[in-house]
């Protein structure tokens, strides 16, 4: 049963002014799809050659889903998570997120749908180095254009969510890898995103805070109704994905 709530998003424009309000899902049916990908190509050129490295890309993503590529480096796990960001484009085929064409969006376009409807983590951490774990999770609401009487709550309830509350006023350098790793991710969620593209999220972390990593994603698709699509070269970690996506040589096996 989806229950559909009004969602007043103070999503400001760079200049501060355009505010829009927006319906959207807040218990969406599982098989809803969020994403799709229609054979995408992804060429480089490269010293007068054409490097093919993403080669007719296959797949969706559901509501609520965690969605995980496999792949020995070089695969074109990376390039393909840009071009599902909206970093990078397509060379051919596209892809659809939220009902929208969203490869075919203009470039400003795609720059407020990833603000407002996308979250991002990296292999390191990306935190900023003088701030706090609560300062890091404000400034990113900060620039999503969040009303700042809404911080405070939003901000204690992510680091809730990710087992930080005890942790809020320690700086990145007081941090283990897990515990940043789990700023990171609150960071990447404070501004309710529906989808968070996660590039090896545990490569830099032993088998056990890569466990606990993986019990946050969990435990945040339940609570805050995001999909998750990440990538991992750990077999380990696999088990708990809704589905795999192999990927070998730019292609699904
Ligand atoms: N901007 C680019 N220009 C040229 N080659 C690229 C570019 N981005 C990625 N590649 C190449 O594409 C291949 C796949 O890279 P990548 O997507 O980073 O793989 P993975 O993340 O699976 O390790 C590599 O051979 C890489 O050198
Ligand atoms: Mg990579």
């Amino acid at each position: 049963m989806a229950m559909t709530q009004k969602i007043e998003s103070e999503q400001r424009e760079a200049d501060g002014r355009s505010v829009d309000s927006i319906e959207r899902d807040d218990r969406p049916d599982k098989d809803e799809v969020l994403l799709t990908v229609n054979q995408v190509e992804r060429m480089f050129p490269v010293g007068g050659n054409t490097l093919h490295v993403l080669k007719g890309i296959q797949m969706e993503v559901k509501r609520r889903q965690l969605v995980m590529l496999k792949g020995r480096s070089g695969s074109g796990k990376t390039t393909l998570l840009n071009c599902l960001g909206g970093l990078d484009t397509p060379s051919k085929g596209d892809i659809w997120f939220n009902k929208q064409p969203f490869s075919r969006m203009s470039d400003d376009e795609r720059t407020l749908v990833r603000r407002k409807d996308m979250g991002f983590i990296f292999q390191a951490f990306a935190l900023m180095p003088l701030l706090s774990a609560w300062e890091n999770v404000e400034l990113s609401l900060r620039m999503a254009g969040t009303p700042r009487s809404e911080w405070k709550e939003r901000v204690a309830e992510c680091l809730e969510l990710v087992g930080l509350e005890k942790r809020m006023h320690h700086r990145p350098f007081e941090l283990s890898g897990g515990e940043q790793q789990r700023v990171a991710i609150a960071k990447a969620i404070a501004h309710k995103p529906i989808l968070l593209l996660a590039d090896e999220p545990t490569a830099e972390l032993d088998t056990g805070m890569s466990a606990q990593i993986m019990a946050v994603f969990q435990n945040i698709i339940r609570t805050e109704n995001v999909s998750i699509c990440m990538t991992t070269h750990d077999p380990t970690i696999l088990e708990v994905a809704d589905h795999v996506y192999e990927m070998v040589d730019g292609k699904f096996i």
